[in-house]
């Protein structure tokens, strides 16, 4: 078979599962790869570098990767010199089973260990463990490959102290630690400079953020001040994290967008303190008034798991009575998954699959309606929205995003991406809106 010649750069394969922020460390990869003299193929086959990038917050999350990696040997089986390697949120909660249940692996890196990727990968050892979490590494010198389109996605803080009972990240990410407010603004700068027009600010409580005496308030003020940044969106804030100096620059700050993700989880007061989510409904839904008052027409979507331990069908009707009281614009909605390692994991899980999927399915069927009907109230209103590029359809159209992140197609203005148009809706679906340039 041919061999590339030593000289040529090797070529790395990447695939991304998870969150946001799953997909903002893939680009950290990309550039600590691309400066490590890889370059990237989006052909598995070709690459002397597979990797996939995991995320551990489900069982099906894992299982889908388990197989995803099955696949992926046969480029191996093909080309032994090929190294096939995990990163992500998998690596540092399933290591002991990953060496059982995936001996091949070449590597296992964890979120705090991509620095030193090119390293590991010239190693000759067999397979390279770095499961480390570290307290102070933040990646905060290191310039991410930001990929085509007019927004970056930017990691401004890191881990998760919160400790939900039904979840990994604090244990596959580790303690929280926030970027320096400085090297944030280096950062929207350089995204700037590359062409970017909107920032994206990611954090497991991304409002948790502090660092110099800066507040998450105070990171939104430093960046909207960069000149040539038309937008600032960030997720996913924790209800208990929001100030009153973040909801300010929400209101006050045009660069912040008026979107809020805020996830709720559930609307019992006993499964919320079981859950330890630290608010409760009344708390909740005094924010949820306190943001809408102070930003009118602000957009806002949620987090909902249904058949956490415990929960009775009185406790669910009143998540399900929440959903009509808030009308969110949109939920991401889950089945309870017990994850090995948590607090919750110990609990009895009481509710059958069969309820769990049925409480599943009444929620999303009513939050359909409940988007598409938000949508609809968007008909006849002046939006602006930032160029993506070409709708997939139809054609002569292109894509954006509005002010409220609600996906926005309408007929090409010639607009580049990145420019921002400003349209009137005439249409929407519960997914996306239809507008005419005005
Ligand atoms: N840090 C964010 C959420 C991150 S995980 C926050 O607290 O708001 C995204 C969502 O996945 C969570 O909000 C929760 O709804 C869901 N999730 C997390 N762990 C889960 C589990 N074990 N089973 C089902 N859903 C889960
Ligand atoms: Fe998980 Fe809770 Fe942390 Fe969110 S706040 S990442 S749900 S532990
Ligand atoms: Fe998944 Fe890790 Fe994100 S578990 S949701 S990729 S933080």
């Amino acid at each position: 078979m041919f061999e590339r010649p030593e000289s040529a750069p090797r070529k790395v394969f990447l695939e991304t599962y998870g969150c946001q922020m799953n997909v903002a460390d893939s680009q950290l990869v990309g550039g600590v790869l691309q400066r490590g003299g890889y370059v990237r193929t989006e052909d598995p086959a070709d690459a002397d570098v597979l990797l996939l990038n995991t995320c551990a917050i489900r069982e099906r999350a894992e299982e889908r990767v388990l197989g995803r990696l099955g696949e992926l040997l046969q480029f191996k089986h093909a080309r032994p010199s090929v190294q096939l390697g995990l990163l992500g949120c998998m690596a540092t909660h399933m290591r002991e089973q990953l060496l059982d249940r995936a001996p091949y692996l070449d590597l296992i890196v964890g979120p705090d260990g991509y620095r030193d990727l090119p390293i590991l990968l010239d190693e000759g050892v067999d397979p390279r463990v770095d499961v480390r979490l570290d307290r102070d590494e933040t990646y905060a010198d290191l310039i991410p490959d930001h990929g085509p389109g007019p927004r970056a996605w930017l990691t401004v803080m890191r881990g998760c102290d919160k400790f939900c009972t039904f979840c990994v990240v604090p244990f596959t990410r580790g303690r929280e630690r926030s970027l320096p407010p400085d090297a944030v603004v280096a950062q929207v700068e350089a995204a700037v400079a590359a062409g970017k027009r909107e920032v994206v600010f990611l954090g497991q409580t991304v409002n948790a953020y502090g660092s110099d005496g800066a507040d998450f308030g105070d990171l939104l003020r430093r960046a909207a001040a960069v000149d040539g940044l038309e937008r600032i969106r960030f997720t996913s804030p924790h209800p208990s994290e929001v100030s009153d100096s973040m909801i300010a620059a929400l209101a006050d700050e045009p660069k912040v967008m008026p979107y809020l993700h805020l996830p709720l989880q559930s609307a019992s007061n006993p499964v919320l303190e079981a859950m330890a989510r630290d608010y409760t409904i009344e708390q909740y839904r005094e924010l949820l008034a306190r943001v809408r008052e102070r930003v009118p027409g602000i957009a806002v979507s949620t987090d909902i798991i249904v058949g956490f331990p415990g929960e009775t069908e009185a406790q669910f009707a009143q998540t399900a009575e929440f959903l009509e009281e808030a009308r969110y614009d949109f939920a991401y909605q889950f089945k309870y998954s017990p994850r090995e390692g948590t607090r919750a994991h110990k609990m009895p899980d009481t509710v059958s699959e069969e309820d769990k999927g049925r409480r599943l399915e009444q929620l999303i069927a009513r939050q359909e309606e409940i988007s598409f009907e938000k949508n609809q109230e968007q008909i006849g209103r002046e939006v602006e929205v930032m160029v993506e590029g070409p709708a997939r359809r139809p054609p002569g159209h292109v894509v954006g995003k509005s002010q409220s992140f609600k996906t926005t197609i309408f007929r090409d203005t010639g607009a580049a991406p990145g420019e921002l148009v400003r349209v009137r809706v005439d249409g929407g679906s519960g997914h996306t809106l239809q507008a005419s340039p005005l």
